[in-house]
């Protein structure tokens, strides 16, 4: 008798942090239904591309290797290929009659994908699940399926061991007027604080000790009376649970209470990553931010003022339309001023839905945009390396992510000795010599050499 082989999946991923979180929920969804994972795409029954479209160039990206799934489909015409995500719900048919796509399955209907690949093995048929009105409050009953999905296949992150993702909410009402989020992930909806506690009390009985709670905007998480800073005191109150990071904050309205939590909670690490966009107050209004510059700042300063030791992470778009010189010159200033550890400086890329694609022209040229994405990236450099220098001489907690991809075995230590990479409370990478098994650790790291990007030390 024949024996029946389970089926393999594979799962390519693009974009952000919550994206990465979509993924490890898929794994974890199809593996539990039976699905055996593989790496080897000559050999797998079934290719699920987790996508973004926050950028041209990340849908460019899952648009090539469509093109080379179909030579592979070519050798196997059974292979199933569904594409999920933020891209899947921007481009819904028009992706769907892409000639190797046989599912399309939008960011809130993830909870379906098993379902849709089976019904693909079984009937051959096209399979579409997406939000026709992304920007309607998804029903109750979605959104709890939403929610017992996320509980039921959370877990240690594979790559990360005793660290895990955890979204406290999905989607965003902010409308920049560059960004896509809005509409490929729905209008901003937090999720019940017990759920979030339930399911971190879960992942911290199975091994975590780190978590980074995930949302757009998460310092305007609201549940009824609770607000991200009391959150952060109820997350706070775990057992076993040892490190707190949350990413990413809107710099409006933000309550000083989630400062004061960093001081008065020693599980809160001292990091915030609060995207500016721009230094100059006429691109800022174009980009609909709600803030001048000024006001920004003050954030930053208050910030500081509070938690003196807080790292502060950035994100800028360089040639947003019409931006001027001088517009950049703000910008520069801005990044001076802010004095971030790191900054991730894009290029404006339109996108289509969206206000500054459909009001205004994109008319900074590209060689402009790519010098001012350099010439921010030397500014914040510079900085970078001054804050790093700081570091050399004292001693940091880390926590072990793992072997870092760039070491290798140091043959003169023998026993394994290998680099290993971790980041400290402040998200400051971390290089040092140790044992493999040292992964998923917090571990002491003296350090004794910086560069802009990266802290080495000695254990
Ligand atoms: N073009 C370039 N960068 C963008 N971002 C968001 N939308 C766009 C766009 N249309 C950047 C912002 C955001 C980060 C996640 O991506 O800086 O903070
Ligand atoms: Fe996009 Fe602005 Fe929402 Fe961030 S806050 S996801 S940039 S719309």
């Amino acid at each position: 008798m024949a024996v029946i082989m389970n089926k393999k999946f594979l799962v390519r991923s693009f974009g952000c942090q919550m994206n990465k979180l979509d993924s490890s929920l898929v794994v974890n969804s199809f593996t539990q239904s039976g699905f055996e994972l593989t790496e080897d795409i000559g050999a797998t029954d079934v290719v699920l591309v987790n996508t973004c479209s926050v950028r041209n160039h990340a849908e460019e990206r899952v648009l090539s290797m469509l093109g080379h799934l179909k030579h592979i489909k070519k050798t196997n015409p059974h292979l199933i290929v569904a594409v999920f995500g933020c891209m899947a719900q921007r481009r819904k048919e028009d992706l769907l009659n892409h000639p190797v796509v046989n599912i399309v399955c939008g960011p809130l209907q993830i909870p379906q994908l098993v379902n849709l690949v089976n019904n693909a093995i079984e009937n051959t048929k096209k399979q579409k699940a997406v939000s026709e009105n992304i920007r309607h409050k998804p029903l109750p009953k979605s959104l709890a399926s939403l929610d017992d999905f996320e509980q039921d296949y959370d877990s240690v992150e594979e790559h990360l061991p005793a660290q895990a993702f955890v979204r406290v909410m999905h989607g965003c009402d902010n409308f920049c007027s560059y960004c896509v989020v809005p509409y490929v992930r729905g209008p901003e909806v937090s999720r019940p604080p017990e759920k979030i506690i339930t399911q971190i009390k879960k992942l911290v009985d199975t091994g975590v000790k780190q978590v980074t709670l995930l949302g757009q905007t998460v310092n305007s998480y609201q549940h009824e009376n609770m607000s991200f800073a009391d959150l952060l005191y109820e997350v706070s109150k775990i057992d076993g649970l040892e490190w707190i990071k949350f990413v990413t904050c809107y710099p409006r309205d933000f309550d000083e209470r989630i400062f004061k939590a960093m001081i008065d909670l020693p599980k809160i690490c001292r990091y915030l990553h609060i995207p500016a966009q721009s230094g100059s107050d006429r691109i800022l209004k174009a980009m609909n931010r709600g803030y001048t510059a000024e006001q920004y700042l003050e954030i930053i300063y208050k910030a500081k003022d509070i938690v003196p030791d807080i790292a502060v992470a950035g994100d800028f778009i360089v040639g947003f339309p019409s931006e001027t010189d001088e517009d950049f010159q703000k910008t520069v200033e801005l990044v001076q001023k802010a004095k971030y550890k790191n900054s991730f400086v894009f290029k404006y890329s339109p996108r289509p839905g969206t206000r500054a694609n459909e009001k205004l022209a994109d008319d900074v040229p590209n060689e402009v945009k790519k010098q001012r994405n350099i010439d921010l990236l030397a500014v914040q450099e510079k900085i970078s390396a001054e804050i790093n220098q700081a570091f050399v001489g004292r001693t940091l907690k880390v926590m072990v992510d793992g072997v870092s991809k760039k070491g290798h075995l140091d043959i003169a230590h023998k026993k394994e000795h290998t680099q290993l990479i971790g980041r400290s409370a402040g998200d400051y990478i971390v290089v040092f010599d140790g044992l493999a098994n040292l992964a998923g650790q917090f571990i002491d790291v003296n350090i004794t050499r910086a560069s802009a990007l990266t802290l080495f030390g000695k254990i």
